[in-house]
């Protein structure tokens, strides 16, 4: 089964009109109202869109937040049933300090396709393409470069690794510093962290480190349909994470899954730059009545392999907050 190609449009407009939201907000120092901002228009478009679509990755839960939130149901309640994974504004404070880097993500598959993660952190490791077993999370940093310098018949010193800058990363930097590897450290923002390795273009090798869950499996569904390799860990090391993790069906709290496990038959997933990202420009807007919108689009439908990969400009007039 496939997703029908009609939705693409349509979920392109949704990240769309959530990075507009945001847009307003950009630089005011306010991380909290341009997610909310972000947020509020995705629900608002999201539930134009005639689907029974379920959020299955989202803004934490119902008595946390009252939008979006894991299990909440969105659409004109026909049509046909999706899971969605949604992170309305990835990089709040890329967006408050007026910083590149900031996204509105969404992810759509059909229903039961979508990893259904609540919201704690994951090991993540991301490479383009790779012979099986070349890459784990369970290998040593040391090991899993040197593979990947040997399959791209290459020096470590040539390789170049993505990583959040964070105290947490200390142990694998010093690895990779030792290892002599380029080391592209970024401050927030793990989806297009991930998602830099999907072409040469970005000179990203590897991407690898702890990030959010959700960012995560957003990113894995992209990386899938760019036939990337990808594994995650979720890291459940409280009570109330693993109690929550229980209900959502998750027996094994140590597991290593593999990108199929994540993420299952066709997909669609859009990023919409609300500032510069990844080679897309941020909105764009003339007196607030003309907006542009970049937007990176992957679609991978589950039978044939096929991947469409896309960058796609969007344009509105009078668009009413
Ligand atoms: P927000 O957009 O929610 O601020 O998340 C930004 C981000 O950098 C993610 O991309 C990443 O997965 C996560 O935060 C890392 O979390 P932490 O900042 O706690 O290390």
């Amino acid at each position: 089964m496939s997703i029908d190609k009609k939705y693409i449009d349509q979920f392109i407009n949704v990240t769309s009109k959530a990075a507009i939201a945001s847009y307003h907000l950009v630089g005011k120092k306010d991380k909290i109202a341009a997610d909310q901002a972000a947020v509020d228009a995705m629900r608002t478009e999201l539930n134009k869109i005639k689907m029974t679509g379920e959020i299955v990755i989202g803004e934490g839960s119902l008595d946390e937040a009252p939008m979006l939130f894991t299990g909440e149901i969105l659409g004109l309640k026909k049509g046909p049933d999706f899971d969605i994974a949604v992170d309305p504004l990835e990089g709040t404070n890329f967006a408050a300090n007026n910083l590149p880097g900031a996204l509105s993500v969404i992810a759509i598959s059909e229903k039961g396709n979508l990893f259904k993660a609540p919201e704690t952190y994951m090991h993540k490791i991301a490479t383009a393409k790779v012979e099986k077993g070349l890459i784990d999370l369970d290998y040593s940093t040391k090991k899993n470069i040197e593979n990947l310098a040997d399959f791209k018949n290459t020096d470590p010193s040539k390789l170049t690794a993505c990583i959040l800058d964070r105290p947490r990363h200390k142990k694998i930097i010093e690895d990779l510093t030792k290892l002599n590897v380029k080391i592209k450290l970024i401050t927030d923002g793990d989806v297009a962290g991930a998602l830099l390795v999907t072409k040469p273009i970005y000179n990203v090798d590897i991407y690898l480190g702890i990030g959010g869950g959700p960012e995560g499996v957003l990113a894995a569904a992209a990386l899938d349909a760019y036939n990337c390799h990808f594994q995650g860990k979720f890291i459940f090391d409280n009570e109330k994470d693993i109690e929550e993790a229980k209900k959502m069906g998750i027996t094994e709290f140590d597991k290593k899954y593999e990108i199929n496990e994540i993420i299952k038959g066709d997909t669609i997933f859009c990023a919409t730059a609300i500032t510069d990202t990844m080679a897309m420009k941020g909105v764009v807007s003339e007196n607030n009545n003309y907006y542009m919108t970049e937007t990176l689009v992957t679609n991978k439908t589950s039978n044939d392999n096929h991947l469409s990969i896309e960058k796609r400009k969007m344009i509105f007039d009078n668009v009413k907050n």
